[in-house]
């Protein structure tokens, strides 16, 4: 058994810190907001961090100065310290892949080393994004052509899951930055219609395509490779054209050459950068395409500023940490399922969904290192969509319904797009929803506005929602990178109380093999001689009768 999995010497339940924080809660759950923030006129900034550009407001939940003492205590009886210096010296802290997880390398500093069975891996990090950048300067200066001589225009990552929610997401985040004169599209789904869609008006002869798969053994990116191979060869007609609009990112030499393209376009990755956390490494080679090298780096920047943050300042005045702390509190201790993630920002409409896979893929687990089922909560569920279209369609419940669901609010003091009133009534409303739901409407309240008996149930807001606000001066590719860093050392925070591994993904396995068996037997004209449960059976057999007309 690796040394990483006997730190623990009792389950975490019993730990005394867990303990202690049962006892505390049920003080705490007697508290409302309303009355901590009439105790406390400093606890606005009291209940604050500002670390790399990022200003945490944490007053609004449902803590006293006690409870961010007893989750410190957890954390350290957990050895969150020691769990950081591990995952950030290379030691392999995916137990059940047997690998390290080094996302941090990717934006280390070159002078920085980090080993990995005895080999520095941070040259090897530079050189690839010094290849990512020449590449990036030849599509910009129209050094590199297609097949028949003209610019590339239009750039298409296909990959899934952390080989396409990173690209999307920061692309759409950054794209006040990108390069308005080319196109970037996103293909994943191995819905033919994703493909057809995203192509239906581009020219092939101007077309890149990145393929972007860690293994590129993944059926849809693969699936969706070989059509975009046949979409350019049907309009160039010549294999070789093949190497002029295709590139590869990937660990799998071998892959990439069977597939045809040259493997000297193909940008390397490594098999301690997990999917989910890989955004920042060769799978943002269409970030990098589309905001340039410098803008890239300054994201680098920012993701490294997070690391040292999470690294060195004392937990109690640690971004993340606090971050993922609190997520616990609320899972653990006030039986919360969820987070809601509600940026204040139309750049970052895909920001929820990216976290969905960072967060729910790392701690979405049922059993601890040793592999003994947990009994206790795990990864909550993340989820959300921009404000303020979320106020108009699902904050009812969270103001008024019958869950707590805690929420992380995110905004920025600048727009990017100044337009009359527009931030203003935007950031207006950010503060507002807070506000709204840490404190609510009492009846009195409700009552005193004359609104009849009747009504005053209905119109009464109880308050006590717990939110984090989360405030930066713009958004900067700088901000994006410690933002998203933020998110992946909390969740790495959250994974550690639970005892968890968060890299790795077996669950998603059983689905894909099921799917691998099944796939022959819709394809057959024969009727196949199904074997699978009666539900399953039927539903197969009732698809290829219809599909048939
Ligand atoms: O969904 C499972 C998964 O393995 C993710 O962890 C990963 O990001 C995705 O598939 C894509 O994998 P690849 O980059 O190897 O194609």
């Amino acid at each position: 058994m690796s040394a990483l999995l006997t730190t623990r010497t009792l389950p975490l339940s019993e730990l005394p810190a867990w303990q202690a924080l049962l006892t505390h809660c049920q003080e705490v759950r007697r508290f409302h907001l309303r009355q901590l923030f009439a105790d406390d006129p400093q606890r606005g900034k009291r209940f604050a961090i500002d670390a790399c550009g990022i200003y945490l407001d944490y007053s609004k939940n449902r803590i006293t100065a006690e409870t961010v003492q007893l989750l410190i205590q957890l954390a350290e009886a957990c050895g969150l310290r020691e769990r950081q210096e591990a995952m950030f010296s290379g030691q392999k802290i995916n137990v059940t892949e047997r690998r390290a997880v080094l996302h941090t390398a990717l934006r280390a500093p070159i002078g920085e080393r980090i080993l990995v069975d005895g080999i520095d891996v941070v040259p090897e990090v530079h050189k690839v994004l010094g290849k990512m950048a020449d590449f990036t300067d030849k599509i910009h200066r129209g050094a590199w052509r297609g097949h028949s001589g003209r610019p590339i225009r239009n750039i298409i990552n296909i990959g899934i899951g952390g080989s396409d929610l990173g690209p999307v997401m920061a692309y759409e985040a950054l794209r006040h930055y990108s390069q308005r004169d080319m196109i970037f599209r996103f293909i994943s789904n191995v819905d033919g219609t994703d493909f057809v869609e995203a192509t239906r008006d581009l020219n092939p002869e101007e077309t890149l395509f990145i393929i972007c798969s860690k293994t590129f053994r993944t059926l849809e990116t693969l699936t969706n490779a070989h059509t975009a191979r046949e979409w350019v060869l049907r309009k160039l007609g010549d294999e070789q054209a093949v190497a002029r609009h295709f590139v590869a990112v990937s660990t799998n030499t071998e892959g990439v050459a069977e597939f045809g393209i040259d493997t000297n376009e193909m940008f390397g990755m490594w098999d301690w950068d997990g999917g989910r956390y890989s955004m920042d490494s060769a799978v943002g080679l269409s970030t990098m395409l589309a905001i340039g090298a410098e803008n890239f780096h300054a994201m680098l920047s920012g993701f490294h500023d997070m690391d040292q943050h999470v690294r060195t300042a004392p937990f109690d005045q640690n971004l993340p940490v606090l971050m993922g702390l609190l997520a616990v509190w609320y899972i653990n201790f006030f039986e919360a399922q969820t987070v809601a993630v509600l940026p204040y920002e139309q750049y970052l409409k895909r920001f929820p969904a990216y976290l969905q896979q960072l967060t729910m893929e790392s701690n979405g687990k049922h059993v601890t290192l040793d592999g003994t089922k947990v009994d206790y909560q795990t990864g909550p569920i993340y989820w959300g969509e921009p404000g303020t279209n979320g106020q108009h369609s699902f904050y009812q419940l969270i103001h008024q319904g019958t869950k707590l669901v805690p929420c992380d609010f995110i905004g920025f003091c600048r727009a990017l797009n100044p337009l009359g009133r527009h931030h203003d009534l935007l950031m207006a409303n950010l503060f507002a929803q807070t506000e709204a739901l840490a404190f609510g409407k009492t009846e009195e309240e409700v009552r005193a506005e004359g609104t009849p008996d009747w009504l005053v149930p209905h119109r009464t807001c109880e308050g006590n929602r717990p939110t984090n606000t989360l405030l930066a001066e713009r958004l900067t590719p700088r901000t994006l990178g410690s933002l998203v860093a933020l998110y992946e050392h909390s969740v790495f925070t959250q994974g550690v109380i639970w005892n968890i591994d968060s890299f790795d993904q077996w669950g998603v396995e059983l689905g894909k093999a099921l799917a691998e068996k099944t796939t022959p037997e819709l394809e057959t004209s024969q009727a196949p001689n199904l074997q699978h449960d009666s539900s399953t059976n039927a539903l197969i057999e009732r698809y290829r009768r219809f599909r048939k007309r």
